[in-house]
């Protein structure tokens, strides 16, 4: 788990800023989930065999004996949230959440055991306009962020779970005949979870996979023309995007549309949004059927992406500094004065003892432009002398009441 230092902080912030602008303006709501869950709700949305539930959960007894996990990812959650609260079923909702989710895998260059989304969920919408309108907003916010050169749309259609399931068995039967060359991980899968062993790394595995049956060709009819009708809108929209068969997803709850957007900038962790659509889960637990669709960004993903040209914001605009007691209070009020003015300026106060000198180093260090000196002089004749540390200017003294005005001129 990864502490974030203020740098980082900053890109984290203004990349869920950008997001979140993005979504309001194409009318989705956020929500606030809890980070914690049943353990029973992951098991049953995500899937008993797939790698989160078998081997990455956080899970524990509360002090009450009942099993809770830290949330793996958010669709279980919103699912819960959706069901409990009457806004699924026949409604049509477009609800996104944002915040930490925990995942025990190993750490590396992208991949962390506390790591940031922000996730949608979509309920109450069937066609495949739904899914189009997803990606044109995710082209959006790569557009927004200034990585759209950088990130690539695969898609995939799962088909029906009923075509999934004659899909399932014709793969099955073909790679019982090579198991002798299948990695250990996808000989296990073949019994738990044999669709995953499409996305293996394994050379060899790889290898057998080519002459597999492939997915497509088992899609029912109806998946087809939902998959042909969502390419046309694709590229209708010129929206580029690369239909790749070996993308099933981590999660059981799939069927249809799955998408990934990914990029060849971070190496092994280079999948920076991942989703598609589940529209049985609803009924898998319990609920009544309600189509549903969604996806998360992988936020760390995101900000390793911008961090080399990221330019960050000074620590301040405005640095007061002051010398006496008197001056102390005074320069306090005066900060606040300027507050009021320019709401959007950050304006740092030297607090603590400081030699004149020092304090004009710390306000050079913060990167002000300006600084604003009172000493017992100011005080007395009710001024501020105004200093600017990047350009060449005279220093000026301006009467305390002029103040903002002066500063409007400066940042115009
Ligand atoms: P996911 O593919 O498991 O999907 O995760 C989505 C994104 O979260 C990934 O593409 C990646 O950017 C980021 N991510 C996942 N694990 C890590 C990690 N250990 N460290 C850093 N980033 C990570 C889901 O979570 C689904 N709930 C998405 C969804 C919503 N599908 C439908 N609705």
């Amino acid at each position: 788990m990864q502490d974030l230092l203020p740098e980082k902080q900053e890109i984290f912030r203004h990349i869920a800023h950008t997001i979140g602008d993005v979504l309001s303006a194409y009318g989705y709501r956020e929500v606030g989930l809890p980070l914690l869950e049943s353990t029973g709700l992951f098991e049953r949305v995500v899937g008993e065999a797939t790698d989160i539930v078998e081997k990455e959960m956080y899970t524990f007894d509360d002090r009450n004996g009942d099993s809770l996990t830290l949330r793996p990812e958010g669709t279980a959650g919103c699912v819960r949230f959706a069901q409990q609260h009457g806004l699924a079923f026949n409604q049509v909702q477009r609800f996104f959440y944002a915040g930490p989710m925990f995942r025990y895998e190993r750490p590396q260059k992208g991949r962390y055991r506390q790591f940031e989304q922000i996730g949608v969920e979509c309920f109450g919408m069937a066609g495949p306009d739904i899914d189009a309108e997803l990606l044109m907003l995710l082209g959006r916010i790569w557009r927004e962020l200034g990585i759209v050169g950088s990130v690539e749309l695969e898609l995939n259609s799962l088909g029906s779970a009923d075509s999934r399931a004659v899909y399932r068995k014709s793969l099955v039967e073909y790679l019982s005949q090579h198991k002798a060359g299948l990695d250990a991980d996808s000989l296990r899968r073949l019994e738990t979870n044999p669709l995953r062993i499409l996305d293996s790394k394994d050379p060899g595995t790889r290898e057998i996979l080519a002459g597999a049956p492939k997915l497509n060709e088992f899609l029912d009819e109806e998946s087809k023309l939902h998959f042909d009708d969502l390419r046309r809108t694709l590229d209708r929209m010129q929206q580029p995007y690369r239909v790749n068969p070996s993308i099933v997803r981590g999660l059981d709850y799939y069927n249809r549309t799955v998408f990934e957007w990914t990029t060849d900038k971070l190496g092994a962790q280079g999948t920076v949004c991942g989703g598609g659509r589940y529209d049985g889960l609803f009924e898998q637990v319990g609920g009544k059927h309600t189509p549903a669709v969604g996806f998360a960004i992988g936020l760390d993903r995101l900000a390793l992406m911008l961090e080399p040209g990221y330019e960050h914001r000074p620590e301040a605009d405005i640095y007061v500094v002051s010398a006496g007691a008197a001056a102390r209070t005074s320069a306090l009020m005066l900060a606040e004065q300027v507050r009021d003015g320019f709401p959007a300026l950050r304006v740092q106060v030297h607090c603590g003892d400081g030699k004149f000198k020092s304090q004009m180093k710390r306000a050079d260090a913060v990167g002000a432009r300006l600084a604003l000196i009172i000493g017992e002089d100011e005080v007395a004749a009710d001024t501020v002398s105004v200093k600017h540390l990047r350009e060449e200017g005279q220093q000026v003294s301006v009467g305390s009441g002029a103040l903002n005005d002066y500063l409007a001129k400066v940042f115009v």
